[in-house]
């Protein structure tokens, strides 16, 4: 048995990587047993004949997995597009049965799963199926990260309503880049709070934090200070 959490962008690019990455560091210092998940990347990078998927190298690095990047991304692309575009480009048939094989390994070794997502829901993995629709099969609750500020409210508030359309669970949202001095920060947060009465974590913007470049600067000092990880490991659902 293994419990799990899905990292759900409002957008590609709005901080889910750093967020997961920061989730791990957490857990797995303070001794939970958890592995990250992205089934398919997009914009790989090629060393010496290996296609290296950049995030999935940035969480592994930060929580000291010794799990094979290939095992926790078992599709990665060259071509920076959506997934479904990617693969057709590259010539691949991206399998749902695989994506589901590789994640079931993870479980029965990880008692804690924490799966990062391509963009936001509505991102084709295949032409007629869609992030949403993987979310769906596993059962899954989600964790939304969305930008903290001008077009958020709108941005997350359309990912709530949508998710909960289609049944997924929302447990949170954590506002990525947050600075309680910017004049619509703060109220970005009330008032998504109030319309979706949902938890709102906050990250304020880091130094020296890249994703590409293995830039982890202060994430890890950031995370112990604002971060409750128990109350991320209560949302985690056994699946
Ligand atoms: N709080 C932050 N402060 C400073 N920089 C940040 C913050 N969050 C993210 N970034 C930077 O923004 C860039 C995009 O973040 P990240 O890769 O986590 O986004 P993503 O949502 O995972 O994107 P993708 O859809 O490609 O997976 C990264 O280079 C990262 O370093
Ligand atoms: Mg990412």
């Amino acid at each position: 048995m293994s419990k799990g959490i899905f990292i759900v962008g409002t957008d590609t690019d709005v901080g889910k990587t750093v967020v997961t990455a920061g989730l791990m560091h957490l857990l797995r210092s303070k001794g939970y047993p958890a592995c990250y998940f992205k089934p398919v990347l997009s914009g790989a990078t090629l060393k010496e004949d290996t296609l290296i998927p950049g995030d999935t190298h940035f969480v592994k690095t930060i929580g000291k997995l010794s799990e094979p990047l290939e095992n926790m991304t078992p599709y990665r692309f060259r071509t920076p597009v959506s997934p479904h575009l990617a693969a057709e480009i590259e010539n691949i048939q991206i399998k749902i049965t695989t994506i589901k094989e590789n994640l079931c390994k993870l479980r029965e070794k990880y008692p804690y799963m924490v799966i990062e997502g391509a963009g936001g829901l509505i991102v084709p993995i295949l032409k007629n199926y869609m992030l949403y629709d993987l979310i769906k099969e596993l059962n899954l609750p989600i964790l939304i990260v969305a930008r903290a500020g001008l077009g958020t409210i709108n941005h997350t508030i359309l990912t709530v309503n949508f998710a909960k359309s289609l049944g997924i669970e929302v447990k949170g949202i954590i506002l990525n880049g947050y600075d309680p001095s910017n004049i619509c920060h703060p109220d970005n947060k009330k008032t998504i709070e109030r319309i979706t009465n949902l938890p709102i974590f906050t990250i304020p913007k880091l130094k020296n934090v890249h994703v590409e470049k293995m830039e982890y600067g202060n994430l890890k000092e950031v995370f112990e200070e604002n971060i409750s990880i128990e109350k991320i490991v209560k949302w985690m659902k056994t699946y």
